[in-house]
């Protein structure tokens, strides 16, 4: 198939390329490099010792979509493309209202008009606010706690509402969990702007020097350790699922990507300080508003309709993400 990234120079859409390109598909990118560099699609080539098409273009922009349409014959589009920082949300909620929801409306407008009807957007665990019942399994109710996560819940909304009106779309709607590594070469991995919101990125500024210490943002929860509890997930594995997705298209879908294992703030900190070497400094800080104390999928679902379940576990996460952190110097 070829297949069009949006958003494939970003972090899990460049891992997704190269799991593509490695499965015998044909990738075309189109990204405005507003959160990634334009040094990944040589990379991505590099990798897979294949060629990406890479478009820079803004899906604000209708044009720029219908040139890349009317260009290539897309067989299926995987839509990474948006603003993902929850903080910056709540501090910008128009930008990520205009960007989002803007930016999905013109893709489906111009893939309709070019009649593409297949389609994986990447959703998010956010979608499910404040669990009620763990693990979390696709029919759990809904919510959203920032206005990055009404974008994701809209999104989902507008979707199912397109899948409804017209049964020749194929729509797969992935939630991912919290995505974490690098690819095992090193090349590629994330690099996010500014102070970074997620647990990961911040032990890696740690690590590096950049950053003195970890916030660690409350240890009184109800869990083993005090700290709250994520399900972490190599990018890697969350980059093949997308692949079993793509090759299991049909009608509309919903599922989680997530390993179905917890791991607390302190697991990640002392997993990283093996995989690095040496200890990350972490302090204790008041407890962050919106924070639920665990959070992890039920990936029974994924495993049973695509075959696809994670095979990688937090120590390979360490390992590739200080891979790609040496390899940045
Ligand atoms: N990384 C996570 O923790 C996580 C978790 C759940 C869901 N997601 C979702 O997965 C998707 C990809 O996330 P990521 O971590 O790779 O983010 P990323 O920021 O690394 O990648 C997104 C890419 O989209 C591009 N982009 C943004 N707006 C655009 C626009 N209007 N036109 C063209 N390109 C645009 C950016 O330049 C960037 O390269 C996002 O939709 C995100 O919300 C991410």
């Amino acid at each position: 198939m070829k297949v069009l990234l949006t958003g494939g120079t970003g972090y899990i859409g460049s891992h997704t390329a190269v799991e593509l390109l490695r499965a015998g598909h044909d990738v075309v990118i189109i990204d405005n490099l507003s959160n990634s560099q334009v040094d990944v699609v040589e990379k991505i080539g590099q990798i897979t010792g294949r060629p990406v098409a890479f478009y820079q273009g803004d899906l604000l922009n209708k044009d720029d979509l219908n040139a890349v349409f009317d260009r290539y014959k897309i067989d299926a589009v995987i839509h990474f493309a948006g603003f993902k920082a929850v903080g910056e949300s709540v501090e910008k909620p128009l930008m990520y209202y205009q960007n989002n929801l803007i930016s999905t409306l013109n893709l489906l407008d111009v893939m309709a008009a070019h009649s593409v009807k297949n389609l994986i957007f990447s959703s998010s665990a956010t979608v499910y606010g404040m669990p009620e019942k763990l693990p979390i399994t696709e029919d759990a109710p809904l919510g959203a706690l920032s206005p990055y996560g009404y974008t994701k819940l809209a999104i989902e909304r507008i979707l199912g509402d397109v899948a409804a009106s017209d049964a020749q779309w194929n729509i797969t709607m992935l939630r991912y969990f919290n995505p974490v590594g690098a690819d095992a070469s090193g090349l590629i991995g994330e690099s996010p702007r500014g102070i970074p919101n997620n647990l990961f990125p911040f032990i890696m500024r740690v690590a590096t020097g950049e950053l003195k210490e970890l916030g660690v943002f409350g240890n009184d929860y109800d869990t083993p350790d005090g700290t709250c509890i994520r399900d972490y997930i190599h990018v890697t594995d969350l980059a093949i699922g997308h692949l079993r997705a793509l090759e299991h298209l049909g009608g509309m879908r919903i599922y989680n990507l997530g390993t179905g294992c917890g791991y607390s703030v302190l697991d990640c900190v002392r997993e990283f300080s093996q995989a690095c070497g040496f200890d990350i400094p972490y302090v204790i800080k008041p407890r962050r508003a919106g924070d639920a104390p665990m959070v992890y999928a039920d990936s029974s679902r994924a495993q049973q309709d695509l075959g696809w379940r994670a095979e990688k576990n937090l120590g390979d996460m360490c390992r590739d993400c200080w891979n790609f952190q040496k390899n940045q110097k």
